[in-house]
This record gives C-alpha cells, structure tokens and sequence, in this order.
C-alpha cells in the first residue's frame, strides 16, 4: 500500500508489466516498492517481473520484429511523432512521476520531460533519413551496394537518474530503425517508463500496428533477469546506461552471443577554469554541470580543477552560488534541490567529503545533511582538495563540489585525463587556441567550451575509455541500432 504521507500520483499509473501488449502481473505474483526519496515513503508497488517474464517480452518483440522493420518508415516516424505530441501535452503527469520517484524538482522534471520528448520527435526524423550508398567498384567489375537495416529486437537497461530521457534515448532509435524493444528500467524509477510505454502502446494500438514493439519488464533482480536474456539468440543488441562496473558484467555477458552493445558508463568529469575565464559565467555553467539532479548525472561535473590564482575567487562566488539554494523534496514550490535517491547515497557523499577533509581540503560551503525526512545532502564547496582524494578520484554522484588548483595549461590537462573515465570534459577560458588545444588534448567524447551543459538530443553523447561504447542521440545514435550489409552485383 502507498504511504500516507506522499504526494497523490496521477490516475493514469501503470504499476504492471507491459508484454505483447498486455499490462500483467509477472510470472511469480510479486511485487516491489517504489520509493519517495524525499520522504522514504512507498508510492506504489510494481509488477516484479521474473526471467521468464523476459523472456515472454523478449518473444512478443522478436515476433513483432517482422511486421515492424517492414513497416514504412513514414509510418514508423508518424508513431515517434505522435507520441512526442502525446508525451509533451501531458508533461505535467511525466513531471509529477518523475520528481515522486527519482526527487529531482518540478521544474528539472518538466526540462527532462521535454528533453526526454525530444529525442522522439529527433528519431522521428530520422526514421525516414536511413540511407545506404551505391557505387562502381574501382575494378569496375561489379557495382557496390551498402545498405543498412534495423538490427533486431534489443535489450534496453535504463538508469534512475533520468527514468524518461534514457528510455526515450534508446527506445526512439530503436523503434526508428525498425527494432523492437525490451526495457529493463531502473527498479528504483520504473514508474515513468512505464507511462511512456503506455503512451506508445496506445499509438501502435490505434494504428493497428504490433503491440509487441515494446515491451517493459521492471524487476528487483536485474540480473537474473537479464541473463537468460542474453544468452538467448532472439536478441540482437544490448543498450545500457549505468555504472562502469555493471556494464562490465553486462559485457560479459553479451560476449556469448557477441551482441551487438552500446555502453553509456560511468563518469569524473573535469570542469576547467583557467585564470582568463569570466569567472561568473564560470560560476553559473559550474552550477549547471554540478546541480543538475543534485549532482546525479553521469556528465556532472566531478572535479573542479582551477587556476592557482583564480581558486580562491573562484571559490568564493561558488558557495555564493550554493547559498542560493534552496534545499527540499522536489514538489514543494522553490526547491532547486532535491534529495539523493537512497540512503546509501547520502552516506558516500559523507564519507567523501570526510575523506577530502582528512586529505587537507576546507569544507568552505556546506556539509552536513539538512533537517529533512528524506535523503539529502547540502550542497557543499570543497577548496584545495587533493587531487588522490576520494571526491577527485571517484563519481561523487551528489552536490559536492572539491576544487583543485592547478598552476599551467599542461598540468591541467595532465590532471584532467588522469582518470579510467572519458565521458564529458567542461573548460572556461577566453583564450581561443587554448580552447582548441583543448578540444584536442581532453579525452573525452563530449566537450563544453565555456558551457556547462552539452546533453542535447541532436548531439552525439557518449564517452571514451571507461566511459562507453557508441553514441546516443545526433545522427549516430540510429547507428547503434542499424546493420551494414555490402551486396556485391
Ligand atoms: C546521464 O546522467 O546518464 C545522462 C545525463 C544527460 O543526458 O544529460
């Protein structure tokens, strides 16, 4: 039963599995909670789905797969259209969901709402964009023709931190190339992708279209549920956003039947400010790239490397910056913070800023968790930390902020790739040839020059090193899902 004390959740909720078309309990009868982190009472309990749960989901995709890649894609971008219209004339449910079960506030939840749309309606038009290329062979024997087609029915496993833009993400390239698909979202958050399944459903439901194009198993045993899934050979690519070391087991896994993957992993990203940056544009990306989801992004920025002669100032106008903010449970009118998603978080973030402080660093804004019911952490400003500090060395996930001073360009550069992780890299300068040194010395695959975010659905995201396999979003995220076959005539 949901608690009294959390906010009513809109009457359109789907707590049940969606398999071939059909909402149904799982296999096994049971049922998991779901959470309010900003108060840790229950909103809803979900359908747990079971292995053969999966595998029925994975069946209803692989049947459907026929009549769906032979869909026109006209047709199949109409879908993806209609519902990024759906989607966006009812933000105000995908918000509420979104902030009830992930804690970010209303206002971010109605920016991933329309983020989330966007990656829709972006693969709308790609769906009618798949192109192949045809020439002579330099011999001029034959002729070459390279054609691409939708790779088959994919596996697709979503974080928490974004329940509806990385369902949306995956989904809508998937679906744009012809792909049917399975999505094991986050069992913390599988309200919000269950609703958005609803909505596609309704849309391949009134064009007669088949059902089983997506399919949504949410489950509190991820990896018994996805083993089975990936040994068996119906399945045709995995897609997963999540932790480095999870992804690694996934990888694993995926080698059986060598799958098709795409990997969005883990990140540390460096925030660079260089002594001839404008400092408050610094601030204000800096705020951008921290507090976006109290800090839980995979693109937050993790450590702010600063000039020796700018850290103090740059400090000081920061924890100006976090004093602003207004700390609270993501529905309550003002808050710009809301809480961490489960109690294990709050307690990393206090053993990494305990960490800092015993490796030197002042704690110069913040510390501490607020006097509130739920999981929060006060957003909090770190100066002169370590760069062997924990708060350096690993994804913080929360609103803490260590600064570390460097004294040139290539020191920065040097600490900045001084990490397994390559996702996303933040410089603030006004030096135009530093900006392209920069460009090409960070390893990274995403850069923000003097930006503080560089998420943007029609933009290639993804990382290098540690970070990930493949891109999602722009032109290349369809890629991911599409087959090259070279036919010799
Ligand atoms: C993520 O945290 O994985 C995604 C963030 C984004 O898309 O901006």
């Amino acid at each position: 039963m949901p608690d009294a004390d959390v906010a009513p959740l809109p009457p359109s909720l789907r707590t049940e599995l969606l398999v071939d078309g059909s909402w149904r309990p799982g296999a096994s009868g049971r049922t998991f909670e779901v959470l309010d982190p900003a108060t840790g009472g229950v909103l809803a309990e979900v359908a747990d789905a079971t292995p053969q749960d999966g595998l029925d989901a994975l069946d209803a995709a692989h049947r459907a797969w026929p009549a769906w890649r032979a869909t026109p894609p006209r047709v199949r971008s109409e879908v993806l259209r209609e519902v990024w219209e759906r989607v966006t004339a009812r933000t105000d449910e995908f918000a509420a969901l979104i902030t009830a079960e992930g804690g970010k506030p209303l206002s971010e939840a109605r920016a991933e709402t329309a983020y989330g749309a966007e990656f829709v309606r972006w693969f709308s038009e790609q769906a009618v964009r798949i192109t192949g290329t045809v020439r002579t062979a330099p011999s001029g024997a034959n002729r070459q023709l390279v054609l691409r087609r939708g790779v088959g029915p994919s596996l697709l496993i979503t974080p928490w931190n974004f329940p509806l833009a990385m369902a949306t993400r995956k989904a809508a390239p998937a679906l744009a190339a012809g792909c049917p698909v399975v999505i094991k979202p986050a069992g913390y958050t599988p309200l919000t992708t269950l609703l958005f399944a609803d909505v596609v459903r309704e849309v391949l439901a009134e064009r007669d279209l088949p059902l089983g194009v997506i399919n949504v198993v949410p489950t509190s045993d991820a990896a018994a549920l996805t083993e089975p899934l990936l040994r068996d050979p119906r399945l045709r690519k995995l897609s997963f956003t999540g932790s480095t070391q999870v992804g690694r087991t996934l990888l694993r896994g995926a080698a059986q039947q060598v799958l098709r993957t795409s990997m969005e992993l883990g990140g540390n990203a460096p925030f660079l400010v260089f002594a001839d940056a404008d400092l408050d544009a610094a601030v204000e990306g800096a705020m951008v790239a921290k507090m976006r989801n109290a800090g839980q992004t995979c693109v937050a920025a993790n450590r702010f490397l600063v000039h020796e002669s700018v850290a103090d100032a740059f400090a000081a106008k920061l924890s100006a910056a976090f004093g602003e903010l207004v700390v609270g449970p993501g529905s309550r009118p003002g808050t710009s913070v809301g809480p961490l998603i489960r109690p294990s978080a709050v307690e990393f973030v206090e053993q990494v800023v305990a960490d800092a402080v015993d490796h030197g660093a002042t704690v110069v804004h913040g510390g501490g968790r607020p006097d509130l019911a739920g999981y929060f952490y006060n957003p909090t400003v770190l100066l002169r930390v370590r760069p062997d500090a924990t708060a350096v060395t690993e994804e913080v996930f929360g609103p803490v902020a260590p600064i570390v001073a460097f004294d040139d360009e290539a020191e920065a550069i040097a600490l900045a790739n001084a990490t397994p992780f390559g996702l996303v890299a933040y410089a603030y300068t006004r030096d135009v040839d530093r900006a392209f040194r920069l460009a090409e010395q960070l390893e990274a695959g995403m850069i923000g020059i003097n930006r503080g975010l560089v998420s943007d659905p029609s933009a290639p995201f993804g990382g290098m090193k540690a970070s990930g396999l493949g891109r999602e979003g722009g032109e290349q995220g369809i890629e991911e899902y599409l087959e090259t076959v070279y036919v010799a005539i």
